[in-house]
């Protein structure tokens, strides 16, 4: 029998809180420790550390034996801390070198009081806001024995087929990086983030989900990676590696990304986990011929904990005993996984025994959060907001519907705990009558309910249609082939419409949709996403006027699929759009603008944008250049705008987006006032990876524009002098 390291026992007291301190930015005496923890592992163990299995709620008999062998580093899925507690024990008082578990779960927009989801979320243009409910989460999944959460998805998502755009912050780098660093703040507060999915995943090829991706190096580093560097750089303590491949490499075997990009040039000290059995999966992508290959491919580059393949553990000790896995890259692996543990304070506190907050707290957030994430699209005559009273018609298969509004990833959200539309509405307006008809289902063919909808609206002054996806029509293996509402949901709202009833189209989506139609003949449209369990309060508070709508989109909304993908901070084309001009690039049947561009969100009031100025006209790369603007309320109700800065490179050795946004600003202004608005440009941020592939700022002249979305606003230049 080895000896016993003592290594529990002589542990000083390690980080309790898991902090912003880079993984592995230990003290030297931790660090001699957890050397010599690994000098007394067997190969078989150290392989068990990088052993990452899923439960079915609670660990099955056979897992519990891997822990007592010391073959599991860590599970998943395992629900309440009444079941991790135990396996825990196993581990630190059975297993032969006792080292602690990470417990992972999915805690992607909350544990039990779901917030809405990240795509939603992102509309809220409100990092602070991202931050608070993944702060929150993970303090309520903490409560329930979880020490690592696989969120946040900082996936760039430019196809709205792809039901995972739901999961992530949209189609901005600069938006999608604040978001990542704002989550990765907020969960580690409590338990472990872990940056998802490493990289690319979100170029899936035609939206369909797990495909390939062909991703040029300058578009991988300027447009998918930012976010990621943006949660290495707020202390994220993993990443996940992506299920599809890089024009040939697999994401998940890619030692350019784990190893090159991610631990050489970014300098990251925390540890890769794979996406579930993406190991095993490099024998189908055909860049293994057996499981043990496949196993050696992604150690190798760089993936340290293998999630469900089970390879690691079953068929890499030949390999390291053969000299086919040098026995460093396994060391260097296990030592990743141990400093995790240790950072997170495992050593010292394995069961880490949390207060969830108070759920009134929690509560208050949602709605708070959830009311920020609603997007005002449009609002003809000023329907919105109504008069608090009635009758009102409530209309629609996801008006009284308590599951979906919790949308995709869950986790252990209930139906019971959701405040629906309809529910929202009369606790907002109590004793006006309201009218309700589900008219139809979300997915189904009959239009037997249409009649009691149709008749509704007739006796209403207003009819509210809350239509839209079910909640599991996004996120993982959600891709869709078409966009526009399922079901005979289109029918209903024409059937509706038809009553000259004035109809508020309330959406329910994780994507954008196809909405032409809709924009073309309903007067008001509100997209809510899925917004959590304060879903019917948070609607109700904007469609009656208590909460102003503040929301701007993450992610373009196209006219027609065909238009996809369609993104607002696209390259110029050699023939640009003109309307006058047949061979310029664009579409011979439908405009190549976008039905609702980036950025894009109404509110109750009106916003006028003047006096655009800059602090220089030139400056240097490594200085910083200010812009100001006077924004205005020029309407009659208090509101927030979100001003948004975009920038221009217009001439570069490589062709530069058209706009890219680079500052924003949420500005609450009252009636009638206006304000001097300040964004600075830190002119580093300009960079771009030149001819030769290295970052750059070029001299020259950039134009900036200012305004309340990405296709609006005042504009101005100034010049990067060498
Ligand atoms: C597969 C998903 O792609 C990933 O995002 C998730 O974290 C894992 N399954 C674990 O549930």
């Amino acid at each position: 029998m080895r000896p016993h390291t003592g290594f529990l026992k002589v542990l000083p007291a390690a980080l309790s809180l898991v902090t912003a301190t880079p993984a592995g930015a230990q003290r030297p005496g931790l660090e001699r420790r957890i050397d010599s923890l690994l000098a007394a592992m067997t190969l078989e163990e150290k392989l068990g550390q990088l052993n990452l299995l899923s439960a079915n709620g609670q660990a099955s008999p056979q897992q519990l034996q891997l822990v007592r062998a010391g073959k599991l580093g860590g599970l998943f899925n395992v629900i309440g801390a009444e079941n991790t507690t135990p396996v825990q024990r196993i581990a630190v008082t059975e297993s032969r070198l006792k080292i602690p578990l990470l417990f992972g779960l999915d805690v992607i927009h909350g544990y039990r009081t779901i917030f809405p989801i990240p795509l939603g979320e992102a509309s809220s243009f409100d990092p602070d806001a991202a931050e608070a409910t993944a702060r929150a989460a993970g303090q309520e999944a903490a409560a329930f024995g979880i020490n690592w959460t696989y969120a946040p998805m900082v996936d760039i998502a430019r196809d709205p087929r792809w039901g995972r755009i739901a999961e992530g912050s949209g189609e901005d780098p600069y938006l999608g990086s604040l978001m990542a660093a704002a989550r990765v703040r907020g969960f580690q507060q409590n338990i472990f983030a872990t940056a998802k999915h490493f990289a690319g995943y979100g170029a899936a090829e035609a939206g369909r989900e797990y495909n390939e991706t062909e991703i040029s190096e300058r578009t991988m580093r300027e447009t998918y990676l930012p976010p990621f560097k943006a949660a290495v750089d707020a202390g994220v303590a993993s990443l996940m590696s992506a299920f599809n491949d890089i024009a040939g490499v697999p994401a998940s075997g890619n030692a350019w990304l784990t190893d090159t990009v991610l631990r050489r040039e970014w300098g990251f000290t925390g540890f890769v986990v794979s996406d579930w059995t993406s190991v095993a999966e490099l024998v189908n992508h055909g860049v293994a011929g057996s499981q043990a290959e496949a196993g050696r491919r992604a150690l190798t580059a760089g993936v340290d904990m293998d999630m469900q393949s089970g390879i690691y553990v079953d068929s890499l000790a030949a390999l390291v005993r053969s000299n086919q896995i040098p026995p460093a890259v396994v060391d260097s692996a296990v030592m990743r996984i141990l400093r995790a543990k240790q950072r997170l304070g495992l050593f010292r506190d394995p069961y880490r025994a949390r207060t969830a907050p108070p759920t009134t707290d929690l509560r208050t957030l949602a709605r708070r959060v959830a009311g920020e994430s609603i997007v005002l699209l449009k609002n003809e005559r000023s329907l919105l907001p109504l008069p608090k009273s009635g009758p009102i018609a409530v209309i629609g298969p996801l008006a009284d519907n308590k599951e979906e509004p919790l949308g995709p990833w869950h986790t252990q959200g209930r139906g019971d705990d959701v405040v629906t539309v309809l529910q929202g509405i009369k606790a907002k307006v109590p004793g006006t009558a309201v009218l309700y008809a589900p008219g139809s289902g979300i997915e189904d063919t009959s239009t037997a309910g249409f009649a009691a909808a149709v008749t509704a609206a007739r006796q209403a002054k207003v009819a509210i249609l809350v239509l839209g996806e079910r909640g599991d029509m996004s996120g993982e293996a959600a891709s869709r082939s078409s966009l526009g509402l399922p079901g005979v949901q289109q029918q209903l709202l024409e059937a509706v419409a038809a009553t000259r009833t004035p109809v508020v189209l309330v959406l329910m989506n994780g994507r954008p949709l196809i909405l032409e139609w809709a924009a073309d003949h309903v007067p008001a449209i509100v997209e809510t996403w899925f917004l959590g369990v304060e879903a019917g309060n948070a609607t109700a508070d904007v469609l009656f006027g208590d909460v102003d709508p503040s929301g701007r989109l993450p992610v373009t909304f196209p006219r027609v699929l065909g238009q996809v993908p369609l993104y607002y901070n696209h390259r110029n084309t050699g023939r640009p759009p003109d309307v006058n001009n047949k061979y310029s690039s664009k579409y011979i049947d439908v405009p190549v603008t976008p039905r609702f561009p980036f950025g894009f969100g109404l509110s109750y009031t009106t916003f006028a944008y003047s006096n655009l100025k800059l602090s220089a006209a030139r400056a240097r790369a490594s200085d910083s250049v200010t812009a100001t603007v006077t924004v205005a309320n020029t309407g009659n109700r208090e509101g927030t705008e979100v001003v948004q800065l975009y920038v221009r490179d217009e001439v570069g050795s490589v062709s530069r987006p058209v706009r890219e946004l680079k500052a924003f600003r949420r500005v609450a202004l009252r009636p009638g006032e206006s304000r001097t608005v300040e964004l600075r440009i830190a002119l580093r941020d300009l960079w771009f990876y030149g001819l030769d592939m290295k970052p750059v700022v070029e001299p020259g002249t950039f134009a900036v524009y200012v305004g309340p979305n990405s296709a609006e606003g005042l504009d101005v230049r100034f010049e990067v002098v060498p």
